[in-house]
């Protein structure tokens, strides 16, 4: 495969680490896999997407806006486990090189960022999101807050690219924000297996996981009374508008976010407020939904202990810390490839 590799030397500010952007997804190749995935996916019964393509520069926005949203307990529960143990990752861990997958903001990262350097270790930092725009701002940031530091930043799917993450120096692969719940668990596995494959004995993943609680308490951080996941969730109706000439109205769509007990996620929905025709001019294909009919944008699964340390084993690592926030929320697993 091509790679456009933009060589930033300096980013505009004295002192600030230059920037390197592999790009892996390029546009083109975007809207082709949209393209593919949009065929099958809104065409089949049931209807269904994949989450990343929530994630254009609006969608990464709203994101960012949720993770402040009072109902939104996981990236403050995060927060508070990398403030108590952020030092102790670094240590355990040994890293000179910190990989973030679905990077987004980084802004909890910055608290390893910082233990790390601290701990006189720090090398390398490399960002890794499906999200060019956002990505590309975020690593600037991150250059200039931390000069003397390689910024490596990597525009690429986790689904597809995890073949392109820079080797050498002792690694740790940060999978933070409880992103690896979009994965089902066949898929789940998949990238466990693919993401070890790729890892040398010693080399280490720090994995967020929403846990399993109140059905209650997970429902109203996936249906804030703002509004904000919904406007989150309906986005990607007008990714699909902009990106496959689609004339969807998004405001005839409902957003609803329940949680399935049987398979332990929450579910992301759009559901139609009325029977529509949608016509998508780049497909040129009619896609019909009936009054309540769903579109399924994203899963959101829950985990236990037990499962994280059997799902990490059978890719072949060893879980050696667990960690979670004081109210038992979330937890931080830091585990090691054997
Ligand atoms: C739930 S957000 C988490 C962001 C951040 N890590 C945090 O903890 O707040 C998921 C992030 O993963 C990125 N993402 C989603 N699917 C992706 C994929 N297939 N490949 C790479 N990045 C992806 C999104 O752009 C977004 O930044």
């Amino acid at each position: 495969m091509r790679v456009r590799t933009a060589q930033v030397l300096g980013t505009g500010t004295p002192g600030a680490s230059s920037v390197r952007v592999d790009v892996y997804v390029k546009p083109g190749d975007a809207k082709r896999a949209l393209r593919a995935e949009a065929l099958e996916g809104l065409c089949n019964t049931p209807k269904e997407l994949s989450p990343k393509w929530l994630y254009d520069e609006r969608g990464s926005q709203l994101f960012d806006d949720i993770t402040r949203l009072p109902e939104y307990y996981p990236t403050r529960r995060e927060r508070e486990i990398l403030l108590a143990h952020a030092g102790d990752i670094a240590r355990l861990s040994g890293a000179d090189t910190l990989i973030e997958l679905g990077s987004g903001t980084s802004e909890k990262t910055r608290l390893l960022l910082d233990a790390m350097e601290e701990a006189g270790a720090l090398a390398r930092f490399v960002p890794f999101d499906v999200s060019e725009a956002f990505l590309r701002r975020a690593a600037a940031s991150l250059a200039r807050e931390y000069p003397g530091i390689s910024v490596h930043a990597v525009v690429g799917d986790f689904e597809r690219h995890l073949g392109q993450l820079p080797g050498g120096g002792r690694r740790l692969v940060a999978f933070l924000g409880g992103t690896i719940g979009n994965f089902k668990p066949a898929q789940r596995a998949l990238f466990l297996r693919e993401l070890s494959a790729g890892l040398q004995p010693g080399d280490g993943l720090l994995l967020g996981t929403d846990l399993i609680k109140d059905r209650e308490r997970l429902y109203a951080a996936y249906n804030d009374s703002a509004g904000v996941t919904a406007e989150f969730n309906r986005n990607v109706l007008r990714v699909l508008n902009r990106e496959l000439g689609g004339d969807f109205d998004p405001d005839a769509f409902e957003h609803f976010a329940p949680f399935d007990e049987e398979n332990a996620w929450i579910e992301m929905r759009l559901v139609s407020r009325q029977a529509q025709t949608v016509w998508l001019s780049t497909l040129r294909r009619r896609v019909d939904f009936a009054e309540g009919e769903v579109l399924r944008t994203e899963v959101s699964c829950k985990f236990r202990q037990a499962q994280v340390e059997a799902e990490l084993a059978g890719a072949g690592l060893t879980l050696t810390e667990w960690w979670t926030d004081a109210a038992g929320d979330f937890a931080l697993s830091l585990a090691l490839k054997r």
